[in-house]
């Protein structure tokens, strides 16, 4: 990959972006593209330069949060993210639509770094990289393509989930990744157990997010959305992240 012509554009596309934020999870289903979105959202909301780039491929759910249906974006010597409530944002689905998107291996790194080299994104203080779940392909390539990638760690207490957070935060910080923090989402297991985590590590305890009941509704709607504790809990810890 590293003499593949594409990838030397792609910094340049990102010139203007001051901070480059993935959120990822070591498990699926775990609510990055809710944080993800979320987070674009009430950044925003708060007069932020904001982008959000769903790099989940093959099942991408930001405009599902966000409640955009769009087609393709404008064309002119590269591609233009679509502005969606003041957020830039770029998604497979503005291409694909509904359709599969069955990738696999050298596919998958195309298609990311196809993505970043035509994508022209404007000054942001800051890029969202929703992140497909675990840590394989397309996050190996970002944080080997991004450099100055930084990572949000969503994670919950559940036995299942704490073992796969703990293996990721060993895989980060070998690889040097910087990492934000820890963010707990719809909390199960024992209470405490990801604050713990953090501490052991020495890595900053974000906070809980809860699981809120009502935000299956408030999905698509942003309006929904912004009442929502979802949205509050993450508004809350937003600013303190940039
Ligand atoms: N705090 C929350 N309260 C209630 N429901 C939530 C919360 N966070 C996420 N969810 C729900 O959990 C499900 C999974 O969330 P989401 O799709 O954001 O996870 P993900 O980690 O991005 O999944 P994937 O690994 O498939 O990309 C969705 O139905 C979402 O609406
Ligand atoms: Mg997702």
């Amino acid at each position: 990959m590293g003499i593949d012509p594409r990838s030397f554009v792609v910094e340049e596309r990102l010139s203007g972006v001051a901070r480059i934020i993935g959120v990822t999870g070591s498990k699926g289903g775990i609510g990055k593209s809710v944080i993800a979105s979320t987070l674009a959202l009430a950044l925003a909301d708060r007069c932020h330069r904001v982008g959000l780039f769903d790099l989940d491929f093959t099942s991408p759910s930001d405009h599902v949060v966000l409640g955009v249906d769009r087609s393709f974006p404008a064309e002119k010597f590269g591609i233009d993210p679509h502005q969606v409530h003041d957020i830039d944002m770029m998604s497979v689905a503005f291409f694909a639509g509904a359709a599969p998107v069955p990738l696999r291996g050298e596919a998958t790194t195309n298609a990311l770094l196809e993505l970043l080299a035509i994508t022209r994104w404007a000054d942001q203080n800051v890029l969202i990289l929703d992140m497909p779940p675990g840590l394989g392909d397309t996050s190996l390539d970002v944080i080997h393509l991004l450099p100055r990638l930084e990572f949000l760690l969503i994670g919950n207490g559940s036995r299942v989930v704490i073992e796969s957070v703990r293996r990721a935060v060993r895989l980060l910080t070998e690889l040097d990744v910087p990492l934000l923090g820890l963010l707990e989402n719809m909390p199960r297991g024992e209470e405490g157990t990801v604050a713990r985590l953090a501490a052991e590590f020495d890595v900053p305890f974000l906070g809980v997010v809860p699981a809120d009941e009502g935000l299956e509704k408030a999905l698509g709607d942003v309006e929904a959305l912004r009442q929502s504790a979802v949205y509050g809990a993450v508004a809350a810890l937003a600013e303190g992240l940039l």
